[in-house]
């Protein structure tokens, strides 16, 4: 079995060995556990859930399973090991050696691609911070909480980069990351969705649906990077991320699968009779979820995006899945508004990166969708769940300025507000799902609204007992 490491501070950066960063780290430590008592999960703390642990960068054996109460939760800091004579992929330095420290130039840009990575970790934790009490079952329970810790350690990754490579101002950011506040008016998280309330179970699993998939993109365009310690960072990041967009589309997909069950059993197929959340209700949250989510890619043109590929700084999803990467001939449709109608740009490929790397997403997204609807479809139900368009509920970029319905038809800002609780959650949708969030703790038991999972965590059933009482 893998083993965590005595140290301090777990890592595979020869941490010992410089001094000056331990310390700074160290010092940085205690007012992490302290935002981590106050701001992260509300309860349990002492409690021991069988969580994994990073321990190394090893394909074969990168995670500990055990208990541990999560205030004792070994926080570590993991790269990739570098890839011998790497060199820039795309951009205007192609061919040239990738660089292991900052260059002067960049610093400003790289920081500020850092710090808003950086500062989702912790929001996403504030936000879940009630969920632990409303839990359909200890597998879930477990779950919320194995996304919190790996979420305080994406954070750590964060800050590791920030106190090593940019000194001062770095330190400065890395406090800051523990300072602001995901909803609070005066010091608010740095990206809107990362601001929303995450209250209950339906917009926990959109969140780990949607949201955490957009850090999948983010992660993923990031560790193209040609700074190489932020590439080999994120590279191990992702492996921990695929485990919670597992949580958010498994989780949804036992919703679904509940609700039809409910639905066969009920003369009128309403799925609400037997304590289920019916389907179009599900659909509004989706719609919700994935219009914040959208937002979080950046407008559609972008002089910063383009500034980022020109020099190595971020990528496109995949890269290497690309056969152009100097991209400096290439154009890219989008679409505008312009004396209130809706036309199509041709604009320089550079200047339309995020765009890119939400279409990506988009098609990420539909896979998730085409899975629901499968199960929909195997119950025998004509209901399918479609993504609204990209058009639909946008607050950053072109269509912020407008208002469209979810086939992305543009309306008056009238048949918006009359609309709005036909595509969007309802103060009685809103209602309705907190009624059914009653905790089940028992052993082996689920709440109504959810179907237990196919199998459990690590080779374990799902009758396990994930958390200690
Ligand atoms: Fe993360
Ligand atoms: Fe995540």
């Amino acid at each position: 079995m893998t083993q965590i490491s005595n140290e301090r501070i777990p890592n595979n950066v020869d941490l010992s060995s410089d001094k000056k960063l331990q310390r700074a780290l160290e010092k940085w430590q205690p007012n992490y556990l302290e935002w981590w008592r106050a701001m992260g999960p509300d309860g349990f703390q002492e409690k021991n859930i069988y969580l994994r642990t990073a321990v190394s960068v090893n394909s074969d054996g990168w995670a500990h399973f055990d208990y541990v109460a999560m205030p004792e939760y070994r926080w570590g800091i993991f790269l990739t090991p570098p890839i011998e004579g790497r060199t820039h992929h795309f951009g205007d330095h192609i061919d040239k050696p990738v660089w292991d420290n900052v260059p002067g130039e960049f610093r400003g840009i790289l920081r500020r691609l850092i710090v808003t990575q950086g500062d989702t970790e912790p929001a996403s934790v504030e936000q879940q911070h009630t969920l632990g009490k409303t839990a359909p079952s200890l597998y879930d329970l477990r779950n919320l909480f194995q996304v919190n810790v790996e979420e305080g350690r994406h954070l750590w990754a964060m800050v590791y980069l920030l106190h090593k490579y940019f000194g001062l101002d770095g330190r400065e950011e890395a406090e800051e990351l523990l300072m602001r506040r995901s909803g609070d008016v005066d010091r608010p998280r740095i990206l809107g969705a990362f601001n929303e309330p995450t209250e209950d179970w339906l917009s926990f699993f959109m969140f780990t649906m949607f949201t955490d998939r957009d850090g999948k993109y983010q992660l993923g365009a990031l560790a193209e990077s040609a700074f190489d310690p932020l590439a080999r960072t994120t590279k191990f990041m992702l492996t921990e991320e695929a485990h919670h967009m597992f949580v958010g589309e498994t989780g949804i997909r036992r919703i679904v699968d509940r609700t039809c069950e409910l639905m066969k059993k009920d003369p009128n197929e309403d799925a609400r009779t037997g304590g289920g959340i019916d389907l179009p209700l599900i659909q509004r949250y989706l719609n919700l979820w994935y219009s914040l989510s959208l937002d979080l890619f950046g407008s559609e043109i972008s002089s910063n995006s383009a500034d980022s590929f020109a020099n190595g700084l971020k990528g496109r999803y995949h890269e290497s899945n690309y056969d152009d990467h100097i991209c400096l001939n290439d154009y890219y449709e989008i679409e505008m508004i312009s004396d209130g109608k809706i036309l199509t740009e041709s604009v320089p490929l550079r200047n339309a990166m995020n765009e890119v790397l939400r279409k990506s997403y988009i098609d990420d997204c539909q896979r998730g969708l085409n899975r629901w609807n499968a199960k929909i479809e195997e119950a025998g139900f004509p209901f399918r769940f479609k993504l609204p368009s990209p058009r639909f509920n946008r607050q950053i970029g072109e269509f912020a300025q407008v208002q469209c319905d979810p086939s992305g038809t543009m309306i008056d800002q009238n048949s918006w507000d009359n609309n709005k609780t036909q595509w969007l959650p309802s103060q009685d949708d809103v209602d309705y799902v907190k009624s059914l969030m009653k905790p089940e703790y028992e052993l082996g038991k689920i709440a109504s609204w959810i179907n237990p999972p196919q199998r459990g965590i690590n080779g374990k059933s799902f009758d396990f007992e994930y958390v200690k009482p």
